[in-house]
């Protein structure tokens, strides 16, 4: 069977975790790792047993042989790597979001316009089996018309000061998944955005210019309503559901306990706490994300998620983040 050549740029968090899924998948060959920290090439190669390891990413890019990357470094080298990948003529699958500016986007999209690869963005929710069976329930005409996406994503603990510095603040970093998950179950675009929003989990979060709790209300174009809540600590574990409400019905998702043992007695019902955080809980879509993605490669076909989904994303986030700032509702076509 042919395999597909991959490498990956970054071996943090996510980047470790790709590199494992993407050695476990027939169709793929990890042959490549790159990162600027030592330790981290050293520790994956050892592990994964890659032989081809760079500390700079442009000399895999330079490897002929190398089909595809998978971009997993730092936010802010996103859109760089992209337009270097893009002329390499490498296909591209890159973590969200593309970039923090929409000059940076138009560029890095640009770029795999001209070079006519694949581009894939990490979306990885649409990937969720249950997400997925949720989307297709809705399609089918099972709950009637939406009205209401009520959408609760909070985060077991905050992220160090120096990644949230980098990372572009909550709306770009953490609600952009939430953007993506309104549009991608109610099939709709955004029409305005309403925030309240301010720093209650951390002081030094707020000091760095960040929140880290936020209630968001979207109208969207069919006049349908989402609510967003998001926190950076939830202590009782990743809080991730999805309930959308319509004129014949209503879906919505439950927390993944950690295991499914369920107590009840005379004084208390009990089940466990849902699993820590997004690895646990997404393995299962990180999977077939990138099974997905190296499908598309291999048998030429549009990726279902891609540069338009990372754009508009992102142009939430400046909405949510005006809206913020501006104490009013924004106008998705103000920030367009
Ligand atoms: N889809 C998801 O669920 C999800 C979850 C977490 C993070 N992310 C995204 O993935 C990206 C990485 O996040 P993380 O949590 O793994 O961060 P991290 O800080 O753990 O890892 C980033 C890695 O990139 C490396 N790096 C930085 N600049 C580089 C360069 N020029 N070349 C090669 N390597 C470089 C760093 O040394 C580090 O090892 C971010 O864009 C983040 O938004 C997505």
């Amino acid at each position: 069977m042919r395999k597909l050549r991959v490498g990956i740029i970054g071996l943090g968090r996510i980047g470790r975790m790709h590199a494992r899924n993407i050695k476990s998948i027939i169709q793929a060959d990890l042959a490549a790792i790159s990162d600027i920290s030592e330790e981290a090439v050293n520790s994956v190669a050892e592990e994964l047993q890659i032989n081809q390891k760079y500390y700079d990413y442009r000399e895999m890019l330079n490897d002929p042989s190398i089909e595809a990357v998978v971009i997993c470094s730092s936010t802010n080298t996103h859109a760089q790597i992209i337009k270097e990948a893009a002329s390499a003529k490498k296909h591209i699958f890159c973590e969200k979001p593309i970039a923090l500016t929409i000059e940076e986007v138009n560029d890095a999209l640009n770029s795999i316009n001209i070079s006519g690869i694949k581009f894939f963005l990490g979306f990885n929710r649409r990937f969720d089996p249950t997400f997925s069976k949720m989307k297709e329930e809705i399609k089918s005409g099972k709950i009637g018309t939406p009205h209401l996406a009520i959408i609760t994503s909070r985060d077991p603990a905050p992220p160090s000061l120096d990644y949230v510095k980098s990372s572009g603040g909550l709306f770009l970093d953490m609600t952009i998944h939430d953007f993506d998950m309104a549009r991608f179950m109610l099939n709709d675009e955004p029409y305005e955005i309403y925030v309240s929003a301010s720093s209650l989990v951390d002081p030094a979060i707020g000091k760095a210019g960040d929140v880290d709790t936020a209630a968001i209300v979207i109208t969207m174009k069919s006049g349908a309503r989402v609510i967003i809540n998001n926190s950076r600590k939830a202590v009782y574990g990743y809080d991730q559901r999805v309930e959308i409400f319509g004129s014949e019905g209503m879906i919505m998702n439950q927390n993944m306990p950690k295991d499914f043992a369920f107590l009840s007695n005379p004084y208390e019902t009990q089940l466990s706490n849902p699993v820590y955080f997004f690895i646990e809980r997404y393995k299962e879509a990180y999977i077939h994300e990138i099974e997905t993605f190296i499908s598309c490669v291999m048998q030429d076909e549009i990726p279902p998620v891609g540069g338009e989904d990372g754009k508009i994303s992102l142009l939430m986030g400046y909405a949510a983040q005006k809206s913020l700032t501006e104490n009013r509702p924004v106008k998705f076509s103000e920030v367009i």
